[in-house]
């Protein structure tokens, strides 16, 4: 299986590194526009084979998109962070481009791929990805519902002093600290709700540091994180690669489910080998229907910066 990785940056690189010490599929091209870039991330990742034991082979380059050539999943990471002084709809301009003409390089020597996208603001980027590569919806998944649920998750097992893995729990709506909505009602320490575990307090002061979690740590690293990102990105493209079925919440294409059309927004969907397989349909209480409602609103207000890119 092959994996092409568009973006060598913080977060492409480090999703390469987590995809190969996993073993997930057997080769990794990275590609940036930075001359020498990616090769360098590709042969510094590549370097760690033996000492951490794996054998896929990662190559790099620099623009040569037939080096993606037949690619089985595209992860999309290429972008620019927002700078001061720049609007939003600035940067949804700059990383429409970039995305736009990304998505259609890769298709020129992939057919068929399941892509992933990354760079922000991610829910506009996949809704863009769908509205022009032509590509089958179900094959689009936007990532940012895996990130933010491993940050849910995390910050429960640290409220109840207890194991992460032992914790379950989601966040859906958009990717944004705004727009986000961590299901608290739907987590659980191994089955059993946290609500026996945790008081009002405690698991609104869960739900908020999951909704500022990206910007905690931006403030805290000068630019945005990578390695909750990339292992993210990993976990995603793995239950596309092993068909593992996992249930991960995923920015999709909506047509009536959750009573939005025409937008893409994080909601739980069972992940195998063609991309979005099922689209799963939660029964939302009066409050989170509201809260999914608003959050909608926002993402269609930021897809209105697109305009000039459909
Ligand atoms: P970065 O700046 O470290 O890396 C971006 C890379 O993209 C750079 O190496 C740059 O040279 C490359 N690039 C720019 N234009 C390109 C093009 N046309 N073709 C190929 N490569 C190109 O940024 P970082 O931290 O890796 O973040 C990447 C994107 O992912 C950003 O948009 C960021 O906001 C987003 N992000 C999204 C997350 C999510 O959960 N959806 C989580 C973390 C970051
Ligand atoms: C994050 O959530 C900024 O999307 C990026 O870390």
């Amino acid at each position: 299986m092959k994996v092409s990785v568009i973006g060598a940056g913080n977060v492409g690189a480090t999703a390469a590194d987590v995809m190969a010490s996993r073993s997930i599929c057997s080769e990794i091209v990275l590609l940036d526009i930075k001359e020498g870039f990616a090769e360098g991330k590709a042969l510094d990742i590549m370097q760690t084979s033996t000492t951490k034991g794996f054998d896929t082979i990662i190559k790099g380059t620099t623009g040569d998109y037939s080096k993606t050539k037949n690619s089985d999943v595209v992860v999309i990471t290429s972008g620019i962070p927002r700078k001061p002084g720049m609007s939003r709809s600035e940067l949804i301009g700059i990383n429409a481009k970039i995305v736009k003409t990304v998505t259609s390089n890769i298709l020129e020597h992939s057919k068929n791929p399941v892509i992933v996208v990354v760079s922000n603001p991610m829910d506009t980027m996949t809704y863009l990805t769908i509205k022009t590569s032509g590509l089958d919806k179900r094959r689009i998944i936007g990532m940012g519902g895996a990130l933010d649920s491993s940050r849910f998750k995390t910050y429960i097992s640290k409220a109840l002093s207890k194991p992460a893995n032992d914790i379950h729990g989601m966040v859906i709506g958009g990717h944004g600290d705004k727009t986000m909505i961590p299901l608290s009602r739907f987590a659980s320490y191994n089955g059993l709700p946290i609500t026996n575990f945790l008081n009002a307090n405690e698991i609104e002061s869960v739900m908020s540091s999951t909704m500022v979690g990206g910007a905690t740590l931006t403030k805290l690293l000068g630019t945005s994180a990578w390695y909750a990102p990339g292992a993210a990105i990993s976990y995603l493209v793995e239950s596309v690669l092993n068909d593992s079925k996992r249930i991960i919440p995923c920015s999709v294409f909506l047509e009536g489910e959750y009573g939005q059309s025409d937008l893409c927004i994080g909601v739980p969907c069972i992940i195998g080998k063609n991309g979005i397989e099922e689209i799963l349909d939660l029964k939302l209480n009066d409050e989170e229907k509201l809260k999914f409602k608003n959050s909608a609103n926002s993402v269609r207000a930021m897809n209105e910066s697109l305009q000039e890119n459909l």
